[in-house]
């Protein structure tokens, strides 16, 4: 079902070209974003890992969103140029925005504790993570595939800031992922004018988010520390168009928390009231 959020359309997104990945199922974060632009009105590719392709939801979004399908496994380097020219071919003309909603850790689906990672695992959550953003965007960067003042957002997580022990790995791959978002965001703002930013976001109840241990309390935790609550993957993808838009120009390279005031809250009374200390 759509969101009824989607009736309210600016146009702001219209004739532009994207490339969105990481949509999974309807709950998927990257989902809500290809149905914001195209109500928004920009055409754009979906893809996602070949495996992903297997469950076949993304064909109902495809559908939805009148876009092309075009599979790429994020850590592979050819697949992504496949990506990328697939796209300026199909789309007719250069890349203005591109969203990356990418992440997995095999050492969490298989509960392994930060103090004994498996190094093979780590390498594979790191690759897919955080490397995967620097293989997309050193693609674009030497295709020439983007427009200037075009936009780049990846999704990330406070973990990459803060302990959060239950996040183990995937917080060493976010502060990664930030940290190439700003690092290619400067060569990427110099030669082309196009930004890159991360958009670090609440906790959502997808599939990769349901994946970690002890999601659900944790959940109810944040949304009871954050003074707005937590922000719905629906208000993310509202976030996202702002971002490929042309109204947030001068944005770049920046670490951007989509929580509902979560990361500058030290705690809240609703809190203190479940832990018993304030009646
Ligand atoms: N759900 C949360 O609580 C939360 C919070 C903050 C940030 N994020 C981030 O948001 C992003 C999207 O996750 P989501 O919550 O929508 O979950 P999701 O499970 O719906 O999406 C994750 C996507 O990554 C894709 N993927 C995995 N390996 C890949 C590969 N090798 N190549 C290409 N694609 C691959 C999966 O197929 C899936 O579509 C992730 O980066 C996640 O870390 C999620």
């Amino acid at each position: 079902m759509p969101s009824k959020h989607l009736k309210m359309a600016y146009n702001l997104l219209k004739g532009k070209r994207g490339i969105i990945s990481g949509a999974l199922d309807a709950n998927s974060i990257a989902w809500k974003v290809a149905e914001k632009c195209h109500a928004e009105g920009a055409t754009f590719t979906l893809t996602n890992a070949p495996i992903a392709m297997r469950m076949g939801e993304i064909n109902k979004l495809a559908e939805a969103t009148n876009s092309k399908i075009i599979p790429a496994d994020a850590t592979n380097v050819d697949e992504l140029k496949a990506l990328f020219e697939g796209s300026v071919d199909h789309l007719g003309g250069k890349i203005d925005f591109v969203l990356h909603s990418i992440g997995m850790s095999p050492n969490i689906r298989k509960n392994i504790p930060y103090t004994g990672l498996n190094y093979d695992f780590y390498n594979k959550s790191i690759d897919v993570s955080a490397m995967s953003l620097h293989k997309m965007l050193s693609v674009a960067y030497n295709m020439d595939a983007m427009n200037e003042w075009g936009s780049v957002v990846a999704l990330s997580y406070i973990a990459a800031q803060r302990t959060y022990p239950f996040y183990t790995d995937m917080a060493d791959a976010k502060a990664m992922l930030e940290s190439v978002a700003r690092s290619f965001g400067y060569h990427y703002g110099k030669a082309k004018k196009v930004r890159v930013n991360t958009i670090s976001q609440s906790p959502t109840k997808t599939t990769a988010g349901g994946g970690i241990k002890g999601f659900g309390d944790f959940y109810d935790y944040a949304d009871a520390i954050a003074p707005l609550g937590n922000a719905s993957a629906d208000s993310c993808a509202d976030y996202c168009v702002t971002l490929f838009s042309d109204l947030t120009r001068m944005v770049t390279m920046q670490n951007l928390y989509h929580d509902g005031g979560y990361a500058t809250t030290g705690v809240s009374n609703e809190v203190m009231q479940k832990l018993g200390i304030q009646g």
